[in-house]
């Protein structure tokens, strides 16, 4: 942006929407449109700039403006996410750390948790695994909304297991948050109350036309095998055997979810709404797991 200075925030944040949306960019690593995007990008720059108090008033520096036109640049030109140009990414109302060793938190997941899991959970849960954590968003929100809860977040990429422990850190959630590297649950032993899982689902083949931003995410994060079904499916078959009685499973499929329907008609899921938005996120007990999935692995 070519600006005569001074420029207030009101000024500045039009015109870096009119940047962003007049090119070709994907909106849905943390919004869904340009205008919110571009609130994102000038709160982020004003506030880690010692801004405390953003007001249409407000005034827009130099040096600000030049980090401004610098974020543009790299989202325009590189089309990468803006999540992990500023490292930051909100999820249940939390600012998590996040960077390309991990997918950018977006689940409509975050919605049950602000809403503790009701009137799915009966009680507050003691323990919560996060299966396939990534940046260990889940979990760790999980973790705040049940002060009392002792949480474990699991996956295979190390790297992404780095970036969870910063957010464990960031949260000072040390003492009842612990990370383990696994293969689904190869490594875990435990049994739990709720067992949260945003796994990978995308098709090989839909993966490879997916816009440019997603290609700045790990393809582990995001690819599974037969059709996206391979991931979820072996959480079903081996849920059963980690959950407590009464225990339950939130299994996020997204747009896949009427093709795992289709594959396990049987199956009792309970596809669930959401108000915010999203799809494919289904509840499922330790009960229903038990009859559908024992010994049929
Ligand atoms: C869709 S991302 C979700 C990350 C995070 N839960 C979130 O909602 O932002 C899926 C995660 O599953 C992990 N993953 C892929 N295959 C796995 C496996 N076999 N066992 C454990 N984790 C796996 C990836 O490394 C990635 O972090």
């Amino acid at each position: 942006m070519k600006n005569a200075l001074p420029v207030n925030a009101n000024d500045c944040v039009i015109q870096i929407e009119h940047e962003l949306s007049s090119h070709d960019l994907f909106y849905g690593h943390g919004t869904d449109n340009s205008w919110s995007e571009a609130q994102w990008l000038l709160t982020s720059v004003l506030t880690s700039d010692g801004v405390e108090k953003i007001t249409a008033q407000t005034c827009i520096t130099a040096p600000q403006m030049s980090r401004i036109n610098e974020l543009l640049a790299k989202r325009i030109n590189d089309k990468v996410p803006l999540a992990y140009l500023l490292q930051e990414a909100w999820f249940a109302g939390y600012c998590f750390y996040v960077d390309e060793r991990a997918l950018v938190p977006r689940s409509p997941i975050a919605e049950l948790i602000n809403h503790s899991f009701e009137p799915l959970l009966k009680e507050a849960p003691e323990t919560i695994l996060d299966l396939c954590c990534g940046s260990g968003c889940i979990g760790l929100a999980c973790a705040l909304a049940f002060p009392e809860s002792r949480v474990i977040l699991a996956d295979i990429s190390t790297q992404a297991l780095a970036v969870a422990e910063i957010n464990i850190k960031r949260f000072g959630l040390e003492e009842r948050v612990s990370v383990r590297h696994s293969d689904l649950y190869q490594q875990i032993t435990e049994n739990f109350d709720l067992i949260v899982s945003n796994p990978p689902y995308v098709p090989q083949d839909e993966y490879l036309a997916l816009p440019h931003e997603y290609l700045a995410e790990p393809a582990l994060g995001l690819v599974s095998e037969q059709q996206g079904l391979g991931i979820p499916v072996k959480i079903l078959k081996e849920t059963g055997a980690h959950l407590r009685d009464k225990g339950l499973l939130i299994l996020e499929t997204g747009y896949t979810w009427p093709d795992l329907q289709k594959a396990l008609p049987q199956v009792p899921f309970l596809w669930l709404d959401f108000e915010e938005g999203g799809e494919g996120v289904a509840a499922i007990n330790s009960t229903q797991l038990h009859e559908h999935f024992q010994n049929k692995n």
